[in-house]
């Protein structure tokens, strides 16, 4: 993998600032942000929308979304088709989202996750692999 997209509102902003920094200077990532640009309020549907609708149209993408609590931006995330945005919060279901449900999106809280868990986690998910088999055959049912 080596193209991700990444955006946040503004309680996801420092987070995601912080990513940016890791995945383009410590990995050889190219991340494209989406925005926001600054702290000034903006609503996290907006930041889902724009990102998901890139990465329909590149499913080899991945994606990484920050709001205050992840929560918001990863419920408008999964009403996108082929999206499946996962919340992590531990090296566990870090390792989860990928291994048996192949996360595209990883979701994060600006105010309840720490730079240093969510570098942690989503290295853990980029070399993680999907084990298909009968995993497949579950999220083939996820967009009935
Ligand atoms: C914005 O204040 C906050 O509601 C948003 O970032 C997110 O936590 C929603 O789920």
């Amino acid at each position: 993998m080596n193209h991700i997209l990444i955006g946040s509102d503004h309680g996801g902003f420092k987070l995601k600032q912080g990513i940016i920094d890791y995945l383009s200077t410590k990995k050889n990532i190219t991340v494209n942000d989406v925005g926001t640009h600054n702290t000034d309020s903006v609503d996290y549907p907006d930041i889902a929308n724009s990102l998901c609708t890139q990465l329909q149209k590149n499913n080899t993408y991945l994606g990484i979304l920050c709001c205050g609590t992840g929560i918001g931006i990863s419920i408008r995330a999964n009403r996108f088709k082929g999206i499946r945005a996962a919340l992590v919060y531990d090296q566990f279901t870090a390792n989860m989202a990928k291994a048996h449900n192949n996360a595209n999106i990883l979701c994060f809280g600006g105010r309840t996750t720490l730079l240093e868990d969510a570098i942690d986690y989503i290295d853990i998910w980029l070399e993680t692999a999907f084990e298909g088999d009968r995993h497949l055959r579950r999220l083939d049912k996820l967009d009935l």
